[in-house]
């Protein structure tokens, strides 16, 4: 398949991506939250959960994988990228190696993972990855971010695009402004934006196809600590305006991540952004926590019962694949949703 057609596929009507390729580090955090610790066989069996939900490519279109996930298989010996590809699901892989301190710009980071990626790209692809995953982080505080960190994110995420493309895998390319902090939604507006337009310049100089990926932007919001109320609408109102200014319309969609919002509001306000018209693009997520952690709950309170954890990720995949056609309604969701 082109890259075209991947991206296009990855992107459909009524689908979109579960992010399930948490680092060891996060995986450890979010298994301690609901009481177990974390070992090959814990994670294993726990995304085996998660891929074997009966019928999740009616509203799922991709699964992004973990590099120790590509490589495990299912209980009955199948690997976990193959299962996917039956199911007609399309496997991902996260390929950076997380951020570190950038130098001389302090409480600011930069995402590693370029030395030695067209090599690890190539045995992805092998193993059946279809698409790729970079995750740049920008905080938003006092003086921050410098455009020495955008500049130094924004050239990573590009080379890290064209090394991808190279090796035919569709590169998901995330810029995510974090929503920790006590700026305002305009703050938001304004920093997302100028994010953007640097990631959008690199990728231009580093020859990127912008017909062959996706952006997998941050929704504009307030800042946790803000104690602005904003609505769905109006945050809706404002990502859309800073994505029209910044991502030109031969990128066929942008992926949002849900970086924190509960499930049901990354749901709501996906939701809102496909009723605010006609966009050059297809608006669709990418959800990490806002699709699996009531699937989590439900998984370590028993274990054994995987019809009730399946029912969870299917009901969550069945809510954003209606928000993706601007469909979904409140009364969708059970009362005690959060
Ligand atoms: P969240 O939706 O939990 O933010 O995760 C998406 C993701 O893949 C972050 O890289």
């Amino acid at each position: 398949m082109s890259l075209q057609a991947t991206a296009k596929a990855l992107v459909e009507p009524g689908k979109g991506i579960l992010a399930a390729d948490e680092s060891h580090p996060t995986m450890e955090k979010r298994l301690a939250r609901v009481g177990l610790s974390s070992s090959e066989r814990v994670r294993r069996d726990y995304r085996e959960v998660l891929m074997t939900a009966p019928g999740l490519s009616e509203h799922v279109s991709g699964v992004i994988l973990f590099d120790e996930t590509i490589r495990q298989s299912r209980s009955t010996g199948r690997p976990f990228a193959q299962g996917l590809l039956r199911a007609g699901i399309i496997p991902g892989i996260k390929v950076d190696a997380g951020t570190t301190p950038l130098p001389r710009f302090p409480a600011e980071v930069v995402t590693q993972g370029l030395d030695g990626l067209s090599a690890r790209l190539t045995e992805y692809a092998a193993l059946g990855a279809r698409f790729a995953k970079w995750r740049a982080v920008i905080r938003i505080g006092d003086g921050r971010p410098t455009a020495g960190c955008v500049e130094a994110n924004a050239h990573a995420l590009a080379r890290y695009a064209a090394a991808a493309q190279e090796c035919g895998l569709v590169p998901v390319v995330e810029p995510e402004v974090l929503m920790d902090g006590s700026h305002s939604l305009e703050r938001c507006s304004l920093v997302t934006s100028a994010v953007l337009h640097a990631v959008h310049d690199h990728l231009v100089r580093q020859r990127v196809d912008l017909t062959g990926i996706l952006i997998k932007p941050n929704m504009v919001l307030p800042g946790t600590e803000s104690g602005q109320d904003v609505g769905d609408d109006e945050i809706a109102a404002a990502t859309v305006r800073v994505l029209r200014d910044t991502v030109p319309a031969s990128v066929p969609g942008l992926v949002f991540l849900s970086g924190g919002q509960t499930p049901v509001e990354a749901t709501a306000r996906l939701d809102a952004l496909n009723r605010t018209g006609a966009q050059p693009w297809e608006l669709s997520f990418s959800f990490g926590r806002a699709l699996q952690a009531p699937v989590l709950e439900a998984w370590a309170a028993h274990p054994e019962d995987r019809a009730s954890a399946h029912a969870a990720l299917l009901h969550r995949a069945r809510m954003n694949g209606a928000a993706r056609r601007g469909r979904w309604s409140r009364s969708l969701e059970p009362s005690t949703a959060g």
